[in-house]
């Protein structure tokens, strides 16, 4: 785990001094001081019920009343992550926290750099700014939808927590966007905020703005690789975004990363148990080769060529959430001071304003691929899918070493950046995972050895039972190290009603 992987550490990014007590006696838990903004205040009431409606509708089928036991913030400081306690998913306390306002902070890069941050929307970039968060809010329940039927094949009551919790978190998400849609964008923002409980992942008349979010999660590994790859995305445009100048954006964001780690940490610790069990069963049963697989599937474990033909599928699609990686929009939203980069505040070696400089894009160019040095302003998205890229390597390196361990003959990779692309620089392009430019019908010939195919969507459905008794995992998944806030082993994380 990384720093800001783990399970209830803020990163340093929300630790403010002082600690900010949140409002609870309303309907909408908050440190935005609701009770004195009227209008708000109404205009999220109003909205609230079919937000309710929605989460009915949409959020985790079967078990709206069960009893779980979730992580509730009650302050926006690391020691407000505290309290635990049973709750039904549709009483838990959505609300709007705000990382701790930075007094004199200044907007970190752009044309503007220097200048106070904004307090209020700037009237020239208030179109691009709204098109900015509703991308973002679309996201937030998106991926509830998609998760909504995984709880009724959990490998475990601990695993179906921590779904809920990530669910009950995505939720919580979409109210930090609608907050500053109705709180700073009027009428617009208001009827947006109503399109984003409209929208459906995967429907064909009026589907989620960006493609990874209208795919399927059909099974436990794909809610294991979309935690660990598909979050991260979204820990990266919350990073970028929350450089913003425009300081309520950049402190909704400050909060919400928070959050985001523990998604990722369900993700990485999923998959990591998952290698886990079958390794031991691999050794139990004394069998060497990983590649054998009739016999490790027999086990009753997942072999390790289809966990990497699975996350190749994630980071694939993820990698598309990017966008272009060259964007005259990108640059639009840099200069402007909406968006940075990841990390702007803190980068060394350039002005922030990036007026001459260049970045190193991958292209293919007549068939091959080269490095084509492009103005860095137009290559921001460029730049932030390569940090997305080397920060998912710290899990995978990590998965590698369980392996090791056991003994086993096997390294999880990332394939080329260009791998399986239909959005940017390599959408209609053939890219094998070392980087090959293939023909169409290499592609078709090798390509099942990449992707997951029939056969694996098959094994996997087959080992998705549900193993819902206390204490007990499905055979295909290791027990965790430790328990949610330090529950013992045969803890009752959801009582099923
Ligand atoms: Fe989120
Ligand atoms: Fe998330």
């Amino acid at each position: 785990m990384s720093s800001t992987d783990t399970l209830t550490e803020a990163p340093e990014s929300v630790r403010g001094d002082h600690f900010i007590e949140i409002d609870t006696d309303g309907p909408i838990p908050n440190n935005v001081a609701l009770s004195s903004d009227k209008q708000l205040q109404r205009a999220l009431e109003t909205w609230r019920p079919k937000y309710l409606d929605w989460w009915g509708d949409m959020g985790p089928e079967g078990f709206q009343n069960a009893e779980v036991y979730l992580r509730t913030a009650v302050g926006v400081d690391p020691t407000g992550w505290a309290k635990f306690g049973y709750v039904k998913m549709p009483d838990y306390r959505w609300g709007v926290l705000l990382a701790p306002k930075v007094e004199g902070r200044v907007i970190p890069f752009g044309r503007h750099k220097g200048e106070p941050a904004w307090q209020e929307v700037p009237g020239e970039y208030r179109a691009t700014l709204r098109r900015l968060l509703v991308v973002q809010g679309d996201t937030e329940p998106a991926s509830v939808e998609q998760q909504r039927y995984l709880g009724a094949t959990a490998p475990s009551l601990y695993d179906m927590r921590n779904l809920f919790q990530v669910n009950v978190e995505e939720g919580r998400h979409l109210w930090a966007i609608v907050y500053l849609l109705v709180k700073y964008f009027g009428k617009d923002g208001r009827e947006e905020a109503q399109a984003l409980l409209e929208r459906r992942s995967g429907q064909q008349d009026n589907p989620r703005i960006l493609g990874a979010f209208n795919e399927r999660t059909p099974d436990w590994l794909s809610f294991f690789m979309f935690t660990y790859f598909t979050d991260r995305d979204g820990k990266m445009q919350l990073a970028a975004l929350a450089e913003s100048g425009f300081d309520p954006l950049s402190r909704t964001c400050r909060f919400m990363l928070t959050e985001e780690a523990h998604h990722m940490f369900v993700g990485e610790t999923g998959v990591q148990r998952t290698i886990e069990a079958t390794c031991a069963a691999m050794n139990k049963a004394g069998i060497k080769d990983p590649s054998d697989v009739e016999a490790i599937r027999s086990l009753g474990v997942v072999d390790l060529p289809l966990l990497q033909r699975k996350a190749n599928f994630h980071m694939s699609v993820t990698r598309d959430l990017f966008g272009s990686e060259i964007s005259s929009n990108a640059a639009e939203s840099f200069s402007a001071g909406l968006k940075g980069r990841f990390n702007e505040a803190k980068l060394e070696g350039d002005d922030h304003v990036l007026a001459d400089a260049t970045y190193p894009v991958a292209r293919v160019v007549d068939g091959k691929l080269v490095e084509e040095r492009v103005p860095a302003l137009r290559s921001i998205n460029s730049r932030l899918l390569d940090d997305y890229i080397k920060d998912c390597q710290g899990g995978i390196d990590r998965w590698n070493k369980v392996i090791e361990k056991a003994g086993v003959a096997f390294k999880f990779t990332q394939p080329h950046k260009g791998f399986n692309r239909r959005i940017g620089e390599f959408a209609g392009k053939r890219i094998g995972p070392a980087g090959e430019v293939l023909t169409e019908a290499q592609w078709q010939a090798e390509s099942g050895a990449w992707l997951p195919n029939d056969a694996d969507m098959t094994f996997i459905d087959s080992l998705m039972k549900p193993c819902h008794e206390a204490g007990k995992y499905a055979s295909w998944i290791a027990p965790p190290r430790v328990g949610i806030n330090s529950q013992t082993g045969d803890f009752e994380y959801v009582k099923i009603a």
